[in-house]
């Protein structure tokens, strides 16, 4: 992958052979507890994929060279997945448990970029808290009392402290217990060790992580090479969920293969787009798609110090296991993927402007709500009826096994991590 020179292309090789031997020692002598060493992810980074991604400049002329040879970035590897692990519920239970352990984003940080501010969701199945606290950190919660247990918070807000609406008791942003009505009630009661149940917040390029269970050594190290999704310049201007009556993988998958632009979305993204043709990166268990437009080919002419990618192509992160990220020409959104049961995924989005070289703050804040608009009414329910009928024959018995072609890599990439972590 990439436009690699020899002796970069040879250390690539070394690295993938160095990462073979390496993983096969770790299938044979891993460890017995269960619990996942994050080294294998760092050393399958170097797996021949480059960890950090190519610049927009080498996008384009890597997509202008597809264009001209008629032909795309293809994947080494043909995948089946079991139609079963789409259906079972053991398997989903895993892939929640699976969830609890990764760092999974919870929010921009813009959604709490001021002390006090909170959201609410719930992550694999638990409801959480993020909030940041009067010293500027963003922690994050299981949205739980510590009295009886129903949740404190609801929906997003700003507060001062948490105030549980059941009996009144009261925590502070940093989670600690703070009064307990008639407290006398308790004789027994140590205040300090009934704050809220806290788990890891690791914020990182503009984004709020939770990891909710020990299990990977150094969590954070799966987030490297990723890029600074967004800055403060970029103004949070929708959240929106909804449910994907489907399983939560085919929602995933429609998102990080370009193989069915023209067939699925012929009178709406591919008139500007081009059938079959990607950019696609690996990043650790992670992975970009590049969606070029036919605008880009004007590019062609222009020499490489004055090129400006927007407009001429969208970014798609996927960032394992769950969520996306998807950079359009005017606004880019967060997806998180938060599966109901096995067949029904909660879909939440967080969109934000592209302020950047925009002094026009309005205009810039104008054209993000059209770009979301078209996409969200056009491409993504032409993909969510797909995935939706998908679901609907899943338990036909038609197919025991859903096959990913040379042409889906980043899907193919996506299922080998399910594969190695779950
Ligand atoms: S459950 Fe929260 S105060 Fe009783
Ligand atoms: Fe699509």
């Amino acid at each position: 992958m990439g436009a690699e020179s020899e002796p970069a292309r040879e250390i690539g090789k070394f690295f993938q052979l160095f990462s073979l031997l390496f993983s096969r020692f770790f299938l044979v002598f891993g460890r017995r507890d269960g619990k996942i060493p994050s080294w294998p992810v760092v050393i399958f980074r170097l797996d021949g994929f480059m960890a950090l991604y190519l610049s927009d400049n080498d996008v384009i002329d890597r997509v202008l060279a597809h264009i001209k040879n008629g032909t795309t970035d293809r994947g080494e590897t043909v995948w089946q997945e079991p139609v079963e692990n789409y259906v079972r519920q053991d398997r989903l239970d895993k892939e929640r448990a699976l969830f609890r352990r990764f760092p999974t984003a919870a929010c921009p940080s813009a959604a709490i970029r001021n002390h006090g501010d909170y959201i609410t969701y719930a992550a694999a199945g638990t409801p959480l808290i993020i909030t940041r606290g009067k010293d500027g950190i963003a922690r994050g919660f299981k949205n739980a009392c510590r009295h009886r247990g129903t949740k404190i918070a609801k929906d997003h807000g700003c507060v001062g402290a948490f105030v549980c609406p059941y009996h009144g008791w009261s925590y502070g942003l940093d989670g600690a217990l703070l009064g307990v009505p008639h407290e006398d009630g308790f004789p027994e009661l140590d205040k300090s060790k009934l704050g809220l149940a806290e788990v890891t917040v690791i914020e990182k390029g503009g984004l709020v992580y939770v990891v909710q269970e020990d299990g990977i050594e150094n969590p954070e190290s799966l987030l490297d090479g990723l890029p600074e999704f967004f800055t403060d310049e970029q103004e949070m201007f929708a959240k929106a969920d909804g449910i994907v009556e489907s399983n939560w993988k085919l929602f995933l998958e429609s998102f990080i293969e370009g193989y069915h632009i023209k067939p699925a979305h012929g009178k709406t993204f591919y008139p500007f787009g081009y059938d079959n043709l990607n950019v696609i990166e690996m990043c650790g268990a992670h992975s970009r798609i590049t969606y070029p437009f036919r605008r880009i080919e004007k590019l062609a002419d222009v020499p490489a110090d004055k090129r400006d990618a927007t407009g001429s192509l969208s970014y798609l992160y996927q960032m394992f296991p769950n969520v996306i990220i998807s950079q359009l020409t005017h606004h880019t959104t967060l997806g998180i993927l938060e599966p109901m049961d096995t067949d029904r995924t909660k879909f939440t989005t967080y969109s934000m402007t592209h302020t950047r070289g925009q002094a026009d703050k309005k205009s810039a804040l104008e054209n993000a709500r059209r770009d979301r608009e078209f996409v969200s009414q056009t491409g993504q329910e032409e993909d969510i009826d797909l995935v939706e009928a998908s679901q609907q024959a899943l338990r036909s018995g038609a197919n025991t096994h859903f096959t990913f072609g040379h042409f889906e890599p980043c899907i193919v990439h996506f299922h080998q991590q399910m594969a190695r972590f779950i």
